[in-house]
């Protein structure tokens, strides 16, 4: 029996953990095992690869920024939710090589090409069931981060465009890719997107 591996992705603050804490709930009721991860930081290499990543004072070079990333997550795969889904288990990750397209390659602007085969090289190909991407217009992200927390991490302390360009980023690639996407407005409501959302899941698991 092979688990389920379900991504949640979109811009800071469009309620990818508040959506993934709803999944994971519904899912353990219905008697599932789950097991929840992120990137940066889904494990304890990673968790110091996200303090340099996103606090680090001084610059770091897109590249290196990208590769990061990519080593963040190549341990996050390998260790934890690969076996996991071996297991037979679901496994609820916000955010995954999407994110890296999006932040570094259309934020960034490396080639979106070459960032999304460092992750696949990273990973050996292992790709998501399901991405649930929650679309958000950048300056309503903010209002919300700004309402919940004090300090910007170092991608959140970037100017407006380069959040513009990652959406668009996102949206390119779910209209690439339909069949493993579930887009929603992250403005409708906690609930109403909670529902889509069991909704896609059911189908998934049959
Ligand atoms: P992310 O993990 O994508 O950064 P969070 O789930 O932490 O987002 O949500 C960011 C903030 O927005 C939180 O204060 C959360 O309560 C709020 N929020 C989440 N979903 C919604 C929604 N659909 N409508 C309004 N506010 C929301
Ligand atoms: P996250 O902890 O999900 O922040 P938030 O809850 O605010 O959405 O992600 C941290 C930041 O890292 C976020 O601004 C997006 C960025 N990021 C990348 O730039 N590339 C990546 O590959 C990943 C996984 C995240």
């Amino acid at each position: 029996m092979t688990g389920l591996f379900i991504t949640l992705e979109g811009g800071d603050g469009s309620g990818k953990s508040t959506q993934a804490s709803l999944l994971a709930d519904w899912l353990r009721e219905s008697g599932y095992t789950v097991e929840r991860s992120r990137e940066p930081g889904g494990t304890e290499l990673g968790l110091e690869l996200r303090e340099i990543v996103l606090h680090r004072r001084g610059p770091i070079a897109p590249r290196a920024e990208a590769l990061i990333y990519a080593a963040d997550r190549a341990h996050n795969i390998a260790t934890k939710v690969r076996p996991a889904v071996e297991r037979g288990e679901i496994v609820i990750q916000d955010r995954y090589l999407d994110s890296s397209v999006a932040y570094q390659g259309a934020g960034r602007v490396l080639d979106p090409t070459e960032v999304r085969d460092i992750s696949l090289w990273a990973t050996e190909g292992f790709m998501p069931n399901l991405t649930i991407l929650l679309d958000l217009d950048e300056a309503i992200g903010r209002k919300r981060l700004d309402q919940a927390r004090s300090a910007y991490d170092r991608l959140e302390a970037e100017h407006g465009e380069f959040h513009a360009r990652v959406r668009a980023g996102f949206l390119a690639l779910a209209a690439a890719d339909p069949e493993r996407f579930l887009v929603l407005p992250a403005t409708d409501s906690i609930e109403s997107i909670a529902a889509a959302i069991r909704d896609r899941v059911t189908v998934l698991l049959g």
